[in-house]
């Protein structure tokens, strides 16, 4: 069995790109601004939340292949490499992982969606570039089959270049939809979190351009995407042949910091996750900005949303929790998770105090809470701190929410209605996470359920419950 080598895995990232030019220029070596505060940025960043992990001892620690996408979740491995070596402190996280590649050019900008070619007329003429609009970058199995635009750039207009058709005076931003979007955390990783940092600054005056549209999804986030853009959106590889979209400037790609993630250290620079969380309230019209003192009302039962699942990660007792939850004060709301419908489901979790479930993508939901409110993250028997961190736990307090975490047990996981105790899936879970993402997720992330051990959870919820209780 190979272990994982981080350091190898950094390097293919690396090679891929280490920081996203913020234009064609920059590319080809004219300096820029930007560029410099990156080059800059790679070796003085440190992690801002570093007492967060500051307490992991354990050096048996979940290593996850796939999270080399993922910022967070780098640091955590690199961290975990430097406790077994003994390594100080303050030597780790000096690491960026670019999830994007996206770039920006201005000038006399032709866009033929038929041909997925983008004609630049410029002063240089002689650049060339192709993109894959999608922010995954260090995931050769979703890119592969992503489909890439060329830009080529020209000194000043000839035949090659066609006519424009629809001269716009606001920008476009080009990015695809697919990868693993449909499933409700990647719709906000993979696209409404990127679309919010690479299009909130143009306070709508801006158009979208998407390859492989998937207007169902369109007309589910139609609530965000109205608030990002007054135009109509284009479904570029459906203009046809003889229409040429133009204009002055254009972003080709997404900026994208991680998974499930805003650093304001990166483009578009000071944009947190509160910005993000602030700006869904305001596009659903939320009512509950933050939980707070209402001294003259009396105060009502504070509310939790508990997710169920459906398929995989199952709360399989979650009648019971329900009960429990019930009999300590709370007023519960249970949710399957994920495909709700979305505006009338985040007037729902923006009701509530407190959210509470298996990880998995309804804990999503989160984005809609009141500032104050608590995230409890039930993370499943199996070494799967890492990904459930990386996805959850670090944004969460960046939400301005509360993180409450719960590690369920061997005896709390249905795992051991599957396989005798002396199995190796039981007896050494980190073996199978050393087989890498598709081995171990299928075992620990997609063959089991959970089974509260209600007295232990008891205790989470109690906590969740006092903490609430300060706000009203
Ligand atoms: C690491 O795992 C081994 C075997 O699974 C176990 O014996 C050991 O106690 C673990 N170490 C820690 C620090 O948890
Ligand atoms: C483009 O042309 C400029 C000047 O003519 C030259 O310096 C530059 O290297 C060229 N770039 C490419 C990619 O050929
Ligand atoms: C148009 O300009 C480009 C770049 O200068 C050149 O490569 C191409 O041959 C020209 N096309 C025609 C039809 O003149
Ligand atoms: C678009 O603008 C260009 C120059 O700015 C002009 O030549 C062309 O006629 C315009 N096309 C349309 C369809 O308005
Ligand atoms: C987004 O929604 C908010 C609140 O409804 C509104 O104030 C703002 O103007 C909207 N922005 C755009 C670009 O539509
Ligand atoms: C982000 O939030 C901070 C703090 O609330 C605020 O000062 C800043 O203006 C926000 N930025 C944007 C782009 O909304
Ligand atoms: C949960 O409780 C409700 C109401 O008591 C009942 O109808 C339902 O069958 C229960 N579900 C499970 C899975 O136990």
């Amino acid at each position: 069995m190979k272990p994982i080598n981080f350091q190898e895995e950094m390097k293919l990232c690396k090679t891929i790109q280490w920081f996203q030019p913020k234009t064609l220029a920059a590319v080809f070596g004219l300096s820029c601004l930007l560029l410099l505060y990156f080059l800059a940025s790679n070796y003085s960043y440190t992690f801002e939340n570093i007492d967060d992990w500051d307490n992991i001892q354990d050096d048996n620690f979940t290593v996850v292949d796939e999270t080399w996408l993922c910022f967070s979740s780098a640091k955590i491995l690199h961290r975990a490499e430097n406790l077994r070596r003994g390594v100080p402190k303050d030597s780790i996280c000096r690491l960026r992982v670019p999830k994007s590649i996206y770039y920006e050019i201005d000038g006399d900008i032709r866009v033929d969606g038929d041909s997925s070619s983008i004609f630049w007329i410029n002063s240089q003429g002689n650049e060339s570039l192709k993109a894959k609009p999608f922010p995954r970058n260090c995931d050769p199995t979703i890119m592969k089959d992503m489909k890439e635009f060329s830009v080529k750039s020209f000194p000043h207009q000839n035949e090659s270049v066609p006519q424009c058709t629809s001269n716009h005076s606001y920008p476009a931003i080009l990015f695809t939809y697919g990868g693993y979007t449909a499933n409700f955390f990647h719709d906000f990783t993979d696209l409404l979190i990127p679309l919010f940092l690479t299009a909130h600054r143009y306070h709508g005056e801006v158009q979208f351009l998407i390859t492989n549209m998937n207007p169902s999804w369109v007309e589910r986030y139609s609530t965000v995407l109205k608030n990002l853009t007054r135009y109509e959106i284009i479904d570029i590889d459906k203009v046809g042949h003889s229409n040429i979209n133009c204009y002055k400037s254009m972003t080709i790609g997404l900026y994208a910091h991680g998974e499930f993630a805003i650093d304001p250290l990166m483009p578009p620079l000071g944009y947190t996750f509160s910005n993000f969380t602030d700006f869904m309230r305001r596009s659903f019209s939320l009512e509950r900005y933050m939980l707070r003192k209402h001294d003259k009302s009396p105060p009502r039962k504070p509310k939790l949303l508990l997710i169920t699942r459906r398929w995989n990660r199952k709360l399989i007792n979650f009648n019971e929790t329900a009960t429990m939850a019930t009999d300590l004060g709370f007023q519960v709301i249970l949710m399957e998770g994920g495909d709700e419908p979305l505006d009338k489901f985040a007037q729902i979790a923006n009701s509530c105090d407190v959210i509470a479930g298996v990880h998995g993508s309804a804990l999503s939901y989160m984005v809609f809470l009141p500032q104050n409110a608590v995230v409890i993250q039930i993370i499943p028997w199996g070494r799967l701190e890492g990904v459930c961190w990386c996805n959850f736990a670090f944004t969460v307090p960046k939400a301005k929410l509360k993180y409450l975490e719960y590690q369920a047990s061997l005896d709390e996981s249905t795992l051991l209605n599957k396989y005798p105790r002396d199995h190796r899936y039981i007896q050494d879970p980190f073996s199978v996470h050393m087989e890498g993402w598709y081995v171990y997720s299928k075992v620990y992330m997609q063959e089991q359920d959970v089974i509260l051990d209600l007295q232990r959870f008891r205790g989470t919820l109690v906590e969740a419950l006092e903490h609430v209780k300060q706000f009203q």
